[in-house]
């Protein structure tokens, strides 16, 4: 009947009109839902005594002081933690007991191992977000487990307090 395909030629924009705002609509929660549920996962509310505590207790495990400080050397980090004119990152001597204070309440070798491996998680004051951060990918957790050991083993004054 030509009568009837009129009729459904014209209802059609009609339907198409309103799945496309269904459509909108549904997009629209799925972003709010999306957008409302990432504070939960953002670090700052994760910061807790136990953070780190599994995978700190493997790379500790039989972490050797000097295979940390060799380390160190081999990966360069000293071309930034040095001490001289435009020095961009803070000292290593007397680190340890800086870094029980830095971020609370991380122990010292949970900061160690964050500023490490997750170095954009927290930044030193006065400093720029220039650490490197791939050593997650570069230092396996028992290299990771010897620097900590090492820098844990730097306490003392120094004359720089970052
Ligand atoms: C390209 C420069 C650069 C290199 C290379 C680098 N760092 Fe850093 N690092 C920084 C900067 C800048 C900061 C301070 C800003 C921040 O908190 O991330 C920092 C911060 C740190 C801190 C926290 C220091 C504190 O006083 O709280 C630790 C620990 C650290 N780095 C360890 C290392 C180790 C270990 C290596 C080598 C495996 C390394 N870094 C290589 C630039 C560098």
């Amino acid at each position: 009947m030509p009568g009837g395909e009129r009729t459904a030629l014209r209802t059609q924009p009609a339907l198409i009109l309103s799945a496309v705002l269904l459509g909108g609509v549904a997009i629209a929660f799925l972003g709010a839902f999306i957008f409302a549920s990432q504070p939960e996962d953002a670090p700052s509310s994760s910061i807790n005594a136990g953070l780190y505590a599994a995978p700190l207790a493997t790379a500790l495990a039989e972490a050797s002081p000097a295979a940390g400080e060799k380390l160190i050397a081999e990966y360069a980090c000293s071309a930034c933690h040095l001490a001289g004119e435009g020095r961009i990152a803070p000292l290593f001597p007397g680190i340890a007991d800086r870094a029980a204070e830095r971020r609370p309440p991380l122990s010292a070798e949970q900061y160690l191992y964050e500023s490490i491996v997750r170095p954009s998680a927290f930044l030193v004051l006065g400093y720029a977000a220039a650490m490197p951060i791939n050593y997650a990918d570069r230092l396996s957790p028992s290299e990771i487990g010897h620097i900590i050991a090492h820098l844990l083993s730097l306490k003392g004054d120094s004359n720089e307090g970052g």
